[in-house]
């Protein structure tokens, strides 16, 4: 279908990639600049000896070794890896929107080569006045780093007809646990809590090992495939911990508010790993409860239901509360208790122990990914359930668009960028 000018320019944004497939006429020359066209080279040639404006004859000729230039200790040009260009977003076939989420929007999408179903998030650039964000290259430099079978895989990033249409491919998942907890007819068994615990977990040891932070550990960000698996998804707060961190520190506009670990809650420019153990924290509340632990309004309603569950905290259970920048200017609610025994009445004391130590105020004493991974709860009576005895729900992924259950979105901080840039440095 010819496009008439109104309608170019009202999708001027939009990649002819997205609209319907009615709409989509791709133009051969779209299609021809696949840079997989290079694949129809003469077998027998090396690769590093071809070069495209070679002319034919030198195949016949005696090869001489290539010349070097420059210094004799910088490595040939033919000896660094090759560099690809991007793949089209044309390579893809688009199935259907999933969702559209504050940063991006998220297809079904497949393979036209392999026929493997994909899913491609478009990274939302329209806005970009700072060049390419440095979150897009976060979340793409943590996806490649943390290759992990709990973890989204990455394929490839593709692009589409202009500059601010850049895609990340990734292996498609058929559900993510927010709406599967929605969506499912009983709740998830303790043996099945017990295995998707351990598959976070073992994520998140990895994302630590590997010095990446998530910072956006939620329900709606893991993903879950009909074999039982968790992945986790969605890196865009990610970033590197461990480097020197520069005189602002780190942002505090990280973490969905109803998983923020009271640390940031308070301001602490300073936080590491800890922070998205407390996440895992509630996550494993929302998966015994069936629903999210702290549906908070507000940052000071959220630390008031943490005060309220935790009791207050206390020099001993927190030696650090009182330097943090928010804490002055808190008042403590009267000591008591905490309440956890009656908001989950039926776990059993192993159990109850570990959500503890996730859900524990100071960082330093909040248990690593690692330790979790070895406690008695994981080896207690049930044992945790193998993945392939899961059972598998319809995917509303792969159907048609659909409204997802309300769940707060992550700070606005990845929308601009250039906040998160001027406090956290690379
Ligand atoms: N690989 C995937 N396979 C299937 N569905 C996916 C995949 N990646 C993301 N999704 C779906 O898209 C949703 C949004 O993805 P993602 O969280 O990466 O984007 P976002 O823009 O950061 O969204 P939000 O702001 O809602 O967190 C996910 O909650 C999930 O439902
Ligand atoms: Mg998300």
């Amino acid at each position: 279908m010819a496009e008439t000018s109104t309608s170019a320019s009202s999708n001027r944004k939009r990649s002819r990639w997205q609209r319907d497939e009615s709409d989509d006429q791709i133009p051969e020359d779209i299609i021809s600049v696949q840079p997989r066209k290079q694949k129809q080279r003469k077998p027998s040639t090396p690769p590093s000896a071809i070069s495209s404006t070679e002319p034919s004859q030198t195949l016949q000729a005696p090869r001489l070794p290539p010349k070097k230039s420059g210094s004799k200790y910088v490595p040939n040009r033919q000896d660094h890896p090759s560099i690809m260009p991007s793949r089209s977003v044309y390579s893809y076939e688009r199935l259907n929107q999933i969702e559209e989420g504050s940063y991006g929007v998220v297809f079904r999408a497949r393979d036209k080569q392999t026929g493997d179903l994909v899913a491609l998030k478009k990274l939302k650039l329209d806005q970009e006045k700072h060049g390419f964000p440095i979150t897009a290259l976060r979340e793409i430099n943590a996806l490649m780093t943390c290759r992990h079978e709990n973890v989204v895989g990455i394929r490839e990033v593709v692009v589409g007809d202009t500059l601010t249409q850049v895609f990340i491919v990734m292996d498609f998942i058929e559900h993510d646990l927010k709406t599967l907890l929605t969506t499912m007819p009983s709740p998830f068994l303790q043996s099945e809590i017990k295995t998707l615990l351990m598959q976070l977990l073992s994520a998140v040891a990895h994302c630590h090992s590997n010095w990446i932070l998530h910072r956006d550990l939620k329900t709606s960000n893991l993903l879950m495939n009909n074999r039982g698996t968790i992945k986790v998804a969605d890196f865009g707060l990610a970033r590197r911990y461990g480097d020197p961190i520069g005189v602002g520190g780190l942002t505090q506009l990280v973490v969905t508010l109803w998983y923020r670990a009271p640390e940031v809650l308070l301001g602490a420019t300073q936080y590491s790993t800890a922070i998205d153990l407390w996440s895992v924290g509630c996550i494993f509340g929302e998966l015994l409860l069936n629903e999210p632990m702290f549906q908070a309004t507000s940052e000071l309603d959220m630390i008031s239901m943490v005060f309220k569950l935790l009791g207050p905290p206390t020099p001993r259970s927190w030696p650090g509360y009182s330097t943090l920048p928010l804490a002055s200017s808190l008042s403590l609610p009267s000591p008591h208790a905490p309440g956890f025994r009656q908001k989950f009445p039926y776990l059993t004391a192993a159990g109850l122990d570990l959500l503890q130590s996730l859900l524990t105020y100071d960082p330093d004493q909040r248990i690593s990914a690692q330790d979790a991974l070895k406690h008695p709860y994981f080896r207690e009576s049930p044992l945790p359930k193998h993945p392939d005895l899961f059972a598998s729900f319809p995917s509303l992924a792969a159907g048609e668009k659909r409204r997802k259950p309300y769940s707060p979105s992550a700070p606005n901080a990845r929308a601009e960028y250039q906040l998160l840039t001027d406090l956290d440095e690379l």
